[in-house]
This record gives C-alpha cells, sequence and structure tokens, in this order.
C-alpha cells in the first residue's frame, strides 16, 4: 500500500507545546519579559504544528494582532501551545495561545494569543500543497469556521494595505 502525503490529518497529531522559564535577557529593566521576545516564541511554536502537519518546511507569511493581556516576569514559566486550525492550499492558519504559569500557586493565566500564516516550501522555496487537517472536537470545528473569516479579512486587508 503507498502512503499518500496529502492524506488529510487530525489538527491532534499535530499540536504542540513549547515552555520557557523567563530568563534576565528575556527581560527588560524593570524585569518584565520583552514583547519581542514573546513575539519570536510565539513564531517558534506556531512553526512547530505547522512543520509536523505539513512535513515540510514553512515560512512564515503573516502574524495577526498581538494583545498582552498580562505582564510576565522573570522566573516565570510561559507555557505555549499551538494548533493548525485550518490548512487553505499552500498555507495554513496556526493559532498559539500563551499563558503564564505559576508553578507554587497550581494557577494559569492566558497571557495572549496571536494567529500566523505559514505557508509550505521546498528548499527551493517553491510553495507546496499541504495536506487537509480535520477538525475533531467542537472547540476545533469552531476555530476551522473562524480561519475561513479571517483568511478573507486578511486578504481584504493585505490588498488595502498593498494597493499601490
Ligand atoms: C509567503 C510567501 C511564500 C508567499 O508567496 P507569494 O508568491 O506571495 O505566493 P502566493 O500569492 O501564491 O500565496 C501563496 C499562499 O500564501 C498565502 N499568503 C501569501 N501572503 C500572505 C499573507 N501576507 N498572509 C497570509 N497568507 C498569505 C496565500 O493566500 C496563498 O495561500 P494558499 O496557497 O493556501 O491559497 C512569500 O511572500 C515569502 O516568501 N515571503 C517571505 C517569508 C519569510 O521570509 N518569512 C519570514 C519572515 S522574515
Amino acid at each position: 500500500m503507498t502512503h499518500d502525503p496529502l492524506a488529510p490529518r487530525p489538527v491532534r497529531d499535530s499540536q504542540s507545546e513549547m515552555d520557557e522559564i523567563v530568563l534576565p535577557n528575556d527581560a527588560n529593566p524593570l524585569g518584565a519579559l520583552l514583547g519581542g521576545r514573546l513575539m519570536h516564541w510565539i513564531d517558534l511554536c506556531g512553526a512547530l504544528a505547522a512543520h509536523r502537519h505539513s512535513r515540510n518546511h514553512v515560512v512564515t507569511a503573516s502574524v495577526d494582532h498581538i494583545d498582552f493581556l498580562v505582564p510576565v516576569r522573570v522566573g516565570d514559566l510561559v507555557i505555549l501551545r499551538s494548533s493548525v486550525n485550518r490548512v487553505f492550499t499552500t498555507s495554513m492558519e496556526v493559532g498559539v495561545k500563551v499563558f503564564v504559569e505559576n508553578y507554587i500557586a497550581d494557577s494559569a493565566q492566558h497571557v495572549a494569543s496571536a494567529y500566523l500564516t505559514f505557508v509550505a516550501i521546498d528548499r527551493e522555496g517553491n510553495r507546496l500543497k499541504v495536506p487537509a487537517v480535520i477538525p475533531d472536537t467542537d472547540e476545533q470545528k469552531r476555530r476551522y469556521d473562524d480561519a475561513g473569516r479571517r483568511r478573507e479579512f486578511r486578504r481584504s486587508e493585505f490588498n488595502r494595505r498593498n494597493v499601490r
């Protein structure tokens, strides 16, 4: 039996998690995590899910806006979770949700969420088709539907910004 590389794959197969302890080099002089460092981690964690789902190289095509909801401090444990919300043709929307975990109090707070679009490419930079993603849970189905609406919005904003 031949393996079809474009066979659809469930969301759960590529869901990813990345954990980071905030060190002084990640923070401003007041000991608060730099927004740029968090954006870097969000990009990496998003790419994990995109790599796992597409089983190919990917580039970040866009990052939707990010709100930083609560400050994060040196010594805090940051948890990032990513999953592929929807695949289009060569691109996929990945959602990344970030929490700060207080491991002493055993509590977690939502820090930020972001939607990123990754495009699968080969070593020469040619775009590649990505297998469809199968949402199983109600939450995954909601994200799948929402991703379609976000793509339309993203496209119209892209065209508006890049009118020459
Ligand atoms: C992203 C990139 C590969 C798209 O190439 P392109 O020639 O514009 O390709 P197309 O217009 O045919 O689009 C290819 C796919 O990317 C999507 N895409 C392109 N630009 C996008 C954007 N700004 N946001 C979201 N999706 C985008 C398209 O919708 C299309 O998706 P589909 O195949 O699933 O329908 C190209 O712009 C690129 O290489 N950018 C630099 C990426 C990079 O270096 N990232 C790291 C940051 S420095």
